[in-house]
């Protein structure tokens, strides 16, 4: 128990109330740990905007969501009804709708943002493995999240959308078709669909995203921010002023509170722009099936998923029987590489062959649908393992050598030609461009521990770089 405090009995009465509460609960401990004695990097740049909006988006959603719920019916017979009267009859519920479907998508611009800042910084490293792996979780739930909650309005590509992705799930041998019923609880997504779907969203996947955006904090805080430069500022070496703080920190209030209000208002400005100009982004954000009641004996014409998940269900149509001959090449050549050409002990060489072999028998025997569903999830999965895939000897892309920047622009321009290839219809250029990015995409992670290490970095600073505006 922390030791009790006593104050005089002259302070003022805001001051008698604070140390009230502070007996009791460390309120001024917990300030002064995570805010005004957070010592944060000084030379923190637009990229570091995008971890505070993400909460402010999550707050978006989570206030707007309590809002909807309100009026909302979910029942597959008047969902439809309750989200149009929303959107005509309730007070202000246009606003506070568009806020919400808005913010869904505003959410994943903003992580995939956060989350490219880390590849660029190598935030993942050590000894931030772990704010990684939560961001990896919370990014896991964000995805569940939003398409579950894409169900609830009940249009079209609500139920077309999630009649094709529970679906997968049956490509899964043995427990497959059980899986899939328990996911819907009927024979095709219904009433009782939409109930567990509501209440995942509602209640169940939100608690676990605040759980893990805590941890993320948490674990953050303990190791303390990275920066561009790569440069640990609490580091054993690091300099420190008399009382111990880091020479290269700024304690995050006020100084990150107000850079980070900068941020939020051009969020604000843009997110406004979007909700009152265009809430369907061109159906981009809102789909224009998803206008049409769902009919479950009508299937549109062209299904495709809301944007931020169309690279990885790129991935899952490229993966074709055709493209299977593609996937055992790489297995075989990654085991001749194991087996031979690599120094691990002979009893992991022979585990390597075995493994490979085993993976091969799997890959001719087991359909290719069960394989695109091992894929897409294998994209999301592989990020987890980024902090032991990257061998560089430096962390940031700003001291590697220059011919990385290119393989990360690469990779975002394939991610990019990804995420467009899978709103459109299939055809057979995107099909195979689709292949080849998919390919590349595990590629660029798979191969990570190699090409990571080649070329010469270039020297890095004792000190962050700053320069005072
Ligand atoms: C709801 C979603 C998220 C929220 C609210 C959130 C919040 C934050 C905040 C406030 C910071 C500190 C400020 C900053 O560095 O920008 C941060 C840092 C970080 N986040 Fe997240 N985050 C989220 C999702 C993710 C995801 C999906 C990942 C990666 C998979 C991730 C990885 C990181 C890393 C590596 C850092 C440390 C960055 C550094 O020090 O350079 N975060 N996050």
């Amino acid at each position: 128990m922390a030791e009790y405090k006593e104050i005089s009995p002259n302070a003022s009465a805001g001051e008698k109330l604070l140390n009230w509460v502070d007996n009791r609960f460390p309120a001024s401990k917990l300030y002064k740990e995570h805010l005004s004695e957070y010592y944060a990097p000084k030379n923190f740049n637009f990229w570091y905007f995008f971890g505070s909006l993400a909460m402010l988006v999550l707050v978006i959603q989570i206030v707007t969501g309590i809002f909807l719920v309100m009026h909302y019916k979910p029942d597959a017979n008047l969902a439809f009804a309750s989200v149009e009267y929303i959107m005509r009859d309730v007070p202000w519920g246009w606003l506070v709708r568009y806020m919400h479907s808005t913010g869904a998508s505003a959410f994943f611009v903003v992580v995939y943002l956060h989350m490219f800042r880390g590849l660029l910084y190598g935030s993942y490293r050590k000894p931030r493995e772990l704010v990684w792996i939560f961001g990896c979780g919370i990014f896991l739930c964000l995805m569940a999240e939003a398409f579950m909650g894409y169900l609830l309005p009940w249009g079209q590509m609500s139920y077309w959308g999630a009649q094709v992705i529970v679906n997968l799930f049956s490509a899964i041998p043995f427990v497959g078709p059980d899986l899939a019923l328990l996911i819907r609880g009927d024979y095709v997504v219904s009433d009782a669909t939409l109930n567990r779907f509501f209440s995942f969203h509602v209640i169940a996947v939100p608690l676990v995203l605040l759980g893990l955006v805590a941890a993320h904090i948490i674990a953050l805080h303990e190791v303390g921010s990275n920066n561009p430069d790569g440069v640990e500022i609490k580091g054993p070496n690091a300099p420190r002023d008399a009382q111990g703080h880091p020479l290269d920190g700024i304690p995050f209030h006020p100084y990150y509170t107000v850079h980070d209000i900068l941020g939020v208002s051009v969020f604000l400005m843009v997110f406004s722009a979007v909700i009152f100009f265009a809430p369907e982004a061109g159906g981009y954000f809102l789909e224009y099936n998803n206008f049409i009641p769902a009919d479950p004996f009508k299937t549109p014409n062209h299904i495709a998923p809301v944007w931020y998940f169309t690279p990885f269900y790129s991935m899952l149509r490229a993966i074709t029987s055709e493209m299977m001959y593609a996937l055992i090449a790489c297995v075989v050549a990654g085991a001749f590489f194991g087996a031979v050409k690599s120094k691990l002990p002979s009893f992991l060489k022979v585990g390597v062959v075995v493994g490979a072999l085993v993976a091969v028998a799997l890959m001719l025997s087991i359909d290719a649908k069960f394989w695109g569903v091992v894929v897409m999830g294998g994209a999301v999965v592989i990020l987890f393992f980024l902090p032991w895939l990257d061998h560089s000897p430096v962390k940031s892309i700003r001291y590697r050598p220059s011919w990385h920047k290119y393989l990360y622009a690469i990779f975002v321009v394939v991610f990019v030609v990804l995420a467009y290839l899978g709103v459109q219809p299939p055809s057979p250029i995107g099909e195979r461009v689709s292949q080849v990015g998919t390919l590349f995409y595990f590629g660029f992670f798979l191969l990570m521990p190699w090409w990571s290490r080649l070329g010469e970095p270039k020297p890095v600073p004792d000190r962050v770089t700053f320069a005072p505006h």
